[in-house]
């Protein structure tokens, strides 16, 4: 038997709801596999800041150093601007964990009604840079409240940075279908893109059996929506990556169907887990969010704790249950409820 402790924060809104659905999921697959949980859940949220001021404690990140990994469902609230969950929960643990790479599969389910009808098989991955780029506290504010308000941000693309995503995307383009497309915008963002380009270029020529080609940004949008069949791996810059993954998601069917994870591949520090989607306010309490995007992000999770094993099992039964059954949350066009849907991925297993 072995054992993992997990760090669990289900945050606002329907990241209540995913999160017990994938701790359900997860003591299934446990008990199929012999693996042990133990979960100590943290309160941090917007509910939180509400009632106390602030996200999470000052020495939040020193309460989850040691797990083996976080869960989180997500965060947000109407009351709270986002910029204040994102930057007081979201983006301290993805920086003080050195959590660079933001990995974003997406597939199209057999059985799942997308928006577009594709003529073959998705499967891709965004491999999201998470830590610098355009997500920068650089720049600043100047004459706030006058006729010359103005705001300036900086965007930070560092060698190193640069560097280890580009490595990462391409070992994991290696190990899948041997494609690389790099995200960038050279013609218009003069110099932090060409400066991109040209590290991809060389890390690229390392790698002699990926074929690497880059899109601009505009146009790959374009190209996702009508032939998302014909991406592998999809290497982008922070913004880039937080764009094409969400349309990406959309592409397959819904945003409630996404997972990610925050990974430190150097193992220094634990990794966090999240649905891509937030804290769908407009369903909370009502039973209804789909819970594939967090039984997924489990997925990744047991694969990174080192089951691969279970965590192919899992993502079996999710598109087992697409496959052979009817049942559908509303986001996907259905009336079946988060508790069905689990229950039923759980029977699967
Ligand atoms: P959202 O992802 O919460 O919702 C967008 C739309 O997708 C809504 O119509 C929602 O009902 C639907 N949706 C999302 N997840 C779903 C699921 N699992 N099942 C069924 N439908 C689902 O994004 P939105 O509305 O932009 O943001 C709401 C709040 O969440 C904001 O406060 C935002 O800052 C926060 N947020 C947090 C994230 C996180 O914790 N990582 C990520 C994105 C947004
Ligand atoms: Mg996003």
């Amino acid at each position: 038997m072995r054992s993992h402790r997990i760090a669990v924060i289900p945050g606002d809104g329907i990241g209540t709801e995913v999160c017990a659905a994938a701790r359900a999921v997860l003591d299934a697959i446990g008990r199929k596999h012999a693996i042990a949980f133990t979960y100590d859940e943290f309160d941090w949220s917007c509910a939180r800041y509400l009632a106390e001021g602030s996200m999470m404690p000052d020495d939040g990140l020193d309460l989850v150093r040691h797990h083996d990994a976080i869960f989180l469902g997500a965060v947000g609230a109407p009351a709270v601007p986002d910029h204040v969950s994102l930057w007081g929960l979201l983006i301290p643990i993805r920086r003080g964990f050195q959590q660079f790479v933001n990995l974003r599969p997406i597939r199209v389910f057999d059985g799942v009604p997308g928006p577009l009808r594709t003529s073959g098989a998705v499967d891709l991955v965004v491999v999201r840079e998470n830590v610098e780029g355009e997500y920068s506290e650089v720049g600043g504010r100047l004459y706030r409240g006058t006729a010359a308000d103005m705001a300036v941000q900086e965007a930070v693309f560092t060698r190193a940075g640069v560097t280890r995503i580009v490595d990462y995307a391409l070992e994991l383009a290696e190990r899948r279908g041997g494609r690389l497309t790099s995200a960038t915008k050279s013609n218009g963002i003069i110099h932090t893109m060409p400066f991109w380009d040209e590290i991809v270029a060389e890390r690229s020529a390392t790698h002699p059996g990926v074929i690497t080609r880059a899109e601009h940004i505009d146009a790959l949008c374009a190209k996702l929506v009508l032939g998302p069949e014909g991406f592998d791996v999809i290497v982008a810059s922070n913004l880039f990556g937080d764009i094409l993954s969400d349309l990406a998601a959309a592409v397959a069917g819904s945003i409630g169907l996404a997972p990610a994870a925050n990974i430190d591949p150097t193992r220094t520090y634990p990794s966090m887990f999240e649905p891509v989607h937030g804290s769908a306010p407009d369903i909370v309490g009502r039973g209804i969010a789909n819970p594939v995007g967090a039984i997924w992000t489990a997925s990744m999770m047991l694969d990174h704790l080192g089951h691969p094993e279970a965590a192919a099992d899992v993502l079996t039964a999710i598109t087992q249950v697409f496959a052979t059954t009817s049942l559908r949350t509303p986001d996907l066009g259905g009336t079946a409820t988060t508790a069905d849907l689990t229950h039923a991925i759980i029977e699967a297993l």
